[in-house]
């Protein structure tokens, strides 16, 4: 029998409707450039391939990729992050299936979807458990790719976090991973990564890792 799901962190409840709409307002110097890393890791993915957005938030990841022309599934655990993402896939005259969905123990078929995408949640997850756990959920549904978001512990942005918590005397809730552990978590499960992508490598936290199914890098 699989592990239950953990207690919950704070990023798993924290996204009221209020909240999700605060996020989906995001900056547009802090969403362009993501979206620009996105497009970039979306060129390891098949075009017209059947794909999952997990978490989609407001859904900013699956319109890009919809409008790119992959066949989006959305899916995320809070009922106000899919308020919103519903409200933006009619906004663009798209049919995108949503789902309420909670990533460690998703209530979806192996192999269910071409590829997986998770975007902005990894860096949420406190404990290796919970990480692993994550990881062995995009690798069961996804058949060839998982594109995954973490932060880079060797960066700028990282060492500057760190040091902003420890001198404000608060503990950090954002958690920066070296690529060594996240390759771990994907070997286990045949996965290898083929790109690790950044905005500016060794100062932005934010990476796009791109794993593919190890027969496919045979193939
Ligand atoms: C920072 S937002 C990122 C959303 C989206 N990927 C984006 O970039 O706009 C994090 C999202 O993770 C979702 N989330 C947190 N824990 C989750 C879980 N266990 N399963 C599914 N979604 C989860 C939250 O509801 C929230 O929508």
């Amino acid at each position: 029998m699989s592990d239950p799901p953990s207690a919950a962190y704070a990023a798993k409840t924290k996204y009221t409707e209020p909240v999700a709409r605060r996020y989906f307002a995001r900056p547009a110097r802090k969403h362009v450039p993501e979206m620009k890393l996105m497009a970039r890791a979306c060129r390891f993915i098949p075009p017209q391939a059947s794909v999952l957005d997990v978490p989609c938030g407001g859904g900013r990841v699956t319109v890009q990729m919809a409008q790119a022309g992959y066949h989006m599934t959305a899916a995320d655990i809070a009922e106000g992050m899919l308020t919103v993402a519903r409200e933006n896939f009619a906004a663009h005259g798209l049919h995108i299936p949503v789902q309420q969905q909670d990533v460690e123990g998703l209530t979806l078929a192996d192999g269910s979807y071409d590829a997986v995408v998770c975007f902005r949640l990894f860096h949420h997850l406190p404990s290796p458990e919970i990480r692993a756990r994550v990881v062995g959920e995009l690798c069961r549904v996804a058949r060839r790719q998982v594109v995954i978001s973490y932060f880079n512990a060797a960066s700028v942005a990282a060492w500057q976090r760190r040091w902003r918590a420890r001198w404000k005397r608060k503990p950090c809730r954002e958690y920066s991973t070296p690529l060594s552990e996240l390759k771990h978590y994907f070997q286990q499960h045949g996965f290898q990564l083929v790109k690790d992508l950044a905005q500016r490598r060794f100062f932005h936290n934010l990476h796009l890792a791109v794993f593919v199914r190890s027969e496919e890098t045979k193939a």
